[in-house]
């Protein structure tokens, strides 16, 4: 279903893995064992073995589907990017400008602090039937808490008090921060998020998974996705693991002196898949002055703008492509009897095809260009798909992360932009 395909030229040898066959153990123990740094967040590790809230999470998905043309989820950080990912990724390129649908359209605020934004969701809003989904495992994030507190306020006046407690779903804490406090006093539906499950790993449980209900897609698929996966990587002590070898190359490079590790993707919808990566590997790995900077690219337009960068620059990069081997729909390439655009030679390829040649020229000129190249291709994207893909991701970026000898669950360095603001904004202690 997943295969995961590496190529590294010149750069470092397939042979060379052996020397961190050792580490890799090491790590995968200390996922397994639950006795590394950061132990008491393992809670993702079995999440696609308990299928214990799901069908609750699919009732209360169907009530606001049934009640809402647009569902608002407030969140940021691992509290929206996994939802975002898997509903970008399964749904139109154009998805706001279907007129006729039959699923909730999902938008999102508590992402940023913008005041344009804000206001132009409020006119949309006061046109359509919505719903707000908010999500904070902490439940005092600035962002989404004062989004919510705004979106509140206007699905109050537009509803009244009692129908607008009908449409707020709280996804946070069982029992600390200001949410659960708000939840339990308005009687909100709502949803706990595990002590043992961190925002960036949380997308297999309420938190990703109503959003990605709500919008219509299958969350049993991606449940069984993931656990598929799962069994492939979870009892697997070898370097056939592919999840070894990903950690493995990668941590190997970044010895070599490899500073950055570019998620290039070949389809716009997966834009936010890429983010979502960038976030696990960025606030997982880049700590005690370590760890490969996460970037992300969309081919093949980025070759147009970044290709030179990376062909010719500073060799700073390594590459992990995600390759959607067949497209979910088909066009047909119009034959011209002119020609007089030349493209008539063409005509015995399909879009996806030429797509899936620029994905092979530019692994081949990357890696002519000393670029190390990680491939990790499925057949196509669906749900199943995408829930063994972030289950894979997962389980390397912990192994990653231990192997470079850090604490995968933790993000001391978010809090130092979050303690100048309150200072700034003068919060009382
Ligand atoms: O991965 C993480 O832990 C973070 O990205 C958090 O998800 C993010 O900071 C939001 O935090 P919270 O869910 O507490 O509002």
């Amino acid at each position: 279903m997943i295969i995961v395909d590496f190529d590294f030229a010149g750069i470092c040898e397939k042979e060379e893995l052996q020397t961190l066959e050792k580490e890799l153990l090491s790590s995968h123990n200390l996922i397994v064992n639950a006795n590394g740094e950061g132990k008491e967040f393992l809670g993702w590790r079995d999440l696609p073995l308990n299928n214990e809230n799901l069908s609750e999470i699919k009732e209360i998905a169907s009530f606001i589907r049934n009640k809402s043309e647009i569902l608002v989820v407030i969140g940021i950080g691992g509290s929206y990017l996994g939802a975002r990912a898997v509903i970008e990724a399964l749904s139109s390129s154009f998805e706001s400008l279907i007129s006729k649908r039959d699923n909730p359209l999902v938008l999102y605020a508590g992402d940023n602090l913008s005041e344009d934004y804000m206001a132009e969701l409020l006119e949309i809003l006061k046109e359509r039937d919505y719903s707000l989904c908010v999500i904070s495992k902490s439940g005092t994030t600035t962002e989404p808490a004062l989004a919510f507190r705004i979106l509140k306020r206007a699905l109050e006046k537009k509803y009244g008090e009692e129908e607008a407690k009908e449409r707020i779903i709280a996804i946070t804490d069982r029992e600390k921060g200001i949410l659960r406090l708000l939840a339990k006093e308005n009687g909100y539906k709502s949803f706990e998020i595990k002590d043992d499950v961190g925002g960036r790993f949380s997308v297999l449980t309420p938190v990703g998974l109503l959003p990605i209900a709500v919008a219509g897609f299958d969350i049993e698929a991606m449940m069984q996705g993931a656990r598929e996966m799962r069994a492939v990587l979870i009892d697997n002590k070898s370097i056939s693991n592919p999840a070894w070898q990903y950690a493995g190359f990668r941590n190997l490079l970044y010895s070599k002196g490899k500073k950055i590790d570019a998620f290039l993707c070949y389809q716009p919808t997966l834009q936010y898949f890429a983010r979502w990566w960038q976030q696990l590997f960025g606030e997982s790995e880049g700590k005690d002055g370590k760890g490969l900077f996460p970037a992300s690219l969309l081919n093949t337009t980025d070759l147009h703008s970044m290709g030179q960068y990376i062909q010719d620059g500073e060799k700073l990069m390594i590459e992990t492509t995600l390759q959607v081997k067949n497209a979910n729909k088909q066009i047909e390439i119009p034959f011209d009897s002119n020609d007089k655009d030349g493209l008539n030679y063409l005509l015995s390829h399909t879009l996806n095809q030429i797509n899936q040649i620029a994905l092979q020229a530019t692994k081949q000129a990357h890696i002519s260009g000393g670029i190390p190249q990680f491939i990790v291709s499925v057949d196509r994207i669906n749900e199943k798909t995408l829930g063994a893909l972030l289950y894979f991701f997962e389980f390397a970026c912990a192994l990653s992360a231990y192997t470079l000898k850090v604490n995968p669950f933790n993000q001391p360095g978010v809090e130092t932009y979050k303690n100048n603001m309150f200072e700034l904004l003068g919060k009382n202690k």
